[in-house]
């Protein structure tokens, strides 16, 4: 029998950073690398599981999966996570293969789990809502692999639409297309640094986010308002009133630069962007100088509307929305003052936004 074979997209992350875990705003878009899996039923209940991207090969009962500080977690996690939930599965050798950039913050582990989920799912004959299958995935990388991660990630990698961006509201998962019009490109540069141990980093975030929301009797900083936060934001200690002056601000960011795309005011999202990159480095402390270099640069190129660091930050990636005719000035430009900077060369994606997860039929 041959294998049926689902793929998964990553994602770029347009505005609405560090918000997701607050319950706030999210605009991101599914962009065009992919996480592929070719999956065949076996009898036993295990997973057989392989990829062309890492040398080793692993062979787990469903009834024992432990984490094993591999590649492997995600996956393993995936099916845990199902079986939690009540979707019993049945054994399956899954073989991935992927062109998503690993530990650029493009969500490589967003499109491994929800490759795996359908993968899963589909051998299994359960048809599972998908906003169920996004919070499936979430809580395989946050209760399996140990990474608290929000729900952006795994949800646009299901839901993304073709030459849309997504606004999720991630309190209720509520979500609507916003266009992004044939001629205006998404530009990725690719730092290639990881400056920290991104996990710890980012759980301290979340900490101190739940400390404020705490403060002010709420469960979600997505609950105060700007109004409430500055009339006592002084009685904070000054690390937390940071983070959640980025979380209350970008929310509200968030939700105004989602009218003025869907109305075309492109030069007001743009600068949305920058304000949203300038909270992210000063408030939430979680740039660093090469993303700063590639969004000054980007700034400086005509026909770019925004630029801002993009996804959990400390490294990684630059989102910059442009119109098209800009994308040869800022390929020569952009890299040549990175590289003046720093002696090495960021990657370049040129993206238009693409479909979320789906079967692959040939
Ligand atoms: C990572 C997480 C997301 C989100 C972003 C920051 O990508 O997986 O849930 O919190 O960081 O916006």
């Amino acid at each position: 029998m041959s294998p049926r074979v689902f793929r998964a997209p990553g994602r770029v992350n347009l505005i609405g950073e560090h918000t997701d875990y607050n319950g706030g705003f999210v605009m991101p878009a599914a962009i065009g690398f992919y996480t592929s899996v070719a999956v065949r039923p076996i009898e036993e209940r295990k997973l057989v599981l392989s990829s062309a991207q890492f040398p080793d090969r692993f062979e787990v009962s469903l009834d024992e999966a432990a984490p094993r500080k591999s590649w492997c977690d995600y996956p393993l996690g995936v099916a845990w996570a199902l079986e939690k939930s009540g979707y019993r599965l049945r054994g399956g050798e899954l073989t991935f293969a992927s062109d998503v950039p690993i530990g650029a913050g493009l969500s490589s582990s967003a499109a491994l789990e929800v490759s795996t989920a359908l993968a899963l799912a589909t051998l299994a004959g359960h048809d599972i809502p998908t906003r169920r299958l996004a919070e499936i995935c979430q809580q395989a990388e946050s209760e399996f692999v140990g990474m608290k991660c929000g729900i952006m990630d795994q949800f646009i990698s299901i839901h993304g639409r073709e030459n849309h961006a997504i606004l999720l509201d991630c309190r209720n998962l509520d979500y609507r297309p916003v266009p992004i019009p044939d001629r205006l490109r998404l530009v990725i540069s690719n730092s290639k640094v990881k400056h920290e141990l991104t996990g710890s980093a980012y759980n301290h975030r979340r900490r101190d986010c739940e400390t404020a929301a705490e403060f002010f009797g709420k469960t979600l900083l997505r609950d105060v308002t700007p109004a409430q936060f500055s009339s006592r934001e002084n009685e904070l200690t000054p690390q937390v009133r940071m983070r959640a002056r980025h979380v209350i601000g970008e929310i509200a960011r968030t939700g105004i630069a989602a009218s003025a795309l869907q109305t075309g005011d492109y030069r007001k999202f743009g600068e949305l962007m920058y304000a949203s990159h300038e909270s992210l480095r000063v408030d939430y402390e979680v740039s660093c100088e090469e993303l700063d270099k590639l969004v000054d640069a980007a700034q400086k190129v005509e026909g770019v509307y925004g630029s801002r660091m993009t996804g959990a930050g400390f490294g990684g990636c630059t989102i910059s929305l442009m119109e098209e005719t800009a994308v040869p000035a800022f390929l020569d430009s952009v890299p040549a003052a990175y590289e003046s900077a720093f002696g090495r060369r960021p990657g370049l994606y040129v993206c238009r936004p693409v479909d979320g997860a789906h079967e692959v039929i040939s």
